[in-house]
């Protein structure tokens, strides 16, 4: 693991262009979800609505016109990594696209802090992906651009739950006094990380469903009951599923396991299926931050409660926002 400390200060460092009328985001590494309030969120779905309004208007905008994003990814990623060059190009921005950091010079052993300086020199923002948790946050230390974390390992992934949290508000209107049931891979889930914290802001019962090797990890649950929220812990489904307003579902994360036996052993831990949804209100949300493996049964997909598509969706819109944002533009 790279050297970590929660760093607020970055969130500050390039934040500093406030009273010249630019909002507080201007300039803004968006690293953990630790540094939004809120009433940030209020702000970030507003604009993510008017985005939505006029990608279903006109498509377009030119609203980054000349600016160019650059889209860092040392692991693999469809939607997070396609949503936001989607997303720049929406607002007539370009993108450089870098998918496989292995054909570029870290595979000649260059250092993530060297790639950092090279893509801003280029660049106007990076968005990363790396498999080391701490790294965005040591890449916003040397850089002078926004680093926005796209997962760092298992430690967090603010815009997937920017998102996820913009997919709750516009499926069901709002979230407080939800319960939100999560279930899956709790251990090594970046977007559970990232989620439960930002949930932790409203008014939300926490139930954690996991087999004890996929248990939320300890330093998690502190900071949630620091912050006012208590999770229930289960290992089956069943009882908590007639109270769920949203059921987040995740995929077991194979490639974090050091031990393949271990990832045999609970890589079938639980399949939703009709006979779940069955159990559900008729008024409820099954998210997923996608890839799916088994977790969810293609049955699912038909039932109008499946919102993992419509999830994608509101990525866009939301990743369009913080980059507007960001780029201190609205
Ligand atoms: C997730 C991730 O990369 O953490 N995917 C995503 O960004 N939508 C979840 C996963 O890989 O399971």
């Amino acid at each position: 693991m790279l050297e970590y400390s929660e760093h607020p200060s970055n969130f500050e460092k390039k934040d500093t262009i406030q009273g010249n009328g630019k909002s507080r985001f201007y300039g803004m590494d968006i690293i953990s979800v630790k540094q939004f309030r809120r009433q940030d969120l209020n702000i970030i779905f507003d604009v993510a609505r008017d985005m939505r309004n006029i990608v279903e208007r006109d498509g377009s905008l030119d609203l980054l016109k000349g600016k160019v994003l650059a889209n860092l990814f040392y692991e693999p990623s469809t939607r997070t990594s396609s949503s936001f060059a989607a997303a720049v190009q929406r607002l007539g921005g370009n993108i450089i696209q870098i998918n496989n950091v292995t054909f570029s010079s870290v595979s000649k052993g260059e250092e993530l802090r060297d790639t950092i300086r090279t893509m801003e020199s280029y660049a106007d923002a990076i968005v990363l992906r790396h498999p080391e948790q701490g790294s965005a946050n040591i890449a916003a230390q040397v850089c002078q651009k926004p680093i926005i974390n796209a997962g760092d390992g298992i430690g967090e992934h603010p815009t997937q739950a920017l998102l996820d949290m913009f997919t709750i508000v516009e499926e069901l209107g709002g979230l407080d006094g939800l319960t939100v049931t999560m279930l899956g891979d709790l251990r090594y889930g970046r977007t559970i990380h990232s989620l439960a914290k930002l949930l932790a802001l409203y008014d939300v019962k926490l139930h954690f469903v996991a087999p004890d090797l996929l248990r939320a990890p300890s330093d998690l649950v502190a900071d949630l009951v620091e912050n006012g929220m208590k999770p229930c812990k289960h290992v089956e489904l069943a009882s908590v599923m007639p109270d769920t307003d949203v059921l987040y579902v995740t995929r077991v994360q194979r490639e974090r396991f050091e031990d393949q036996s271990a990832y045999e052993e609970v890589k079938e831990s639980y399949v939703v299926n009709n006979d779940t949804m069955n159990m559900a209100k008729n008024r409820m949300i099954v998210m997923h931050p996608l890839p799916r493996v088994d977790e969810i049964s293609r049955e699912v997909d038909h039932d109008p409660r499946a919102a993992y598509f419509r999830q994608m969706e509101y990525g866009m819109f939301v990743r369009m926002a913080l980059l507007a944002l960001v780029f201190g533009k609205v």
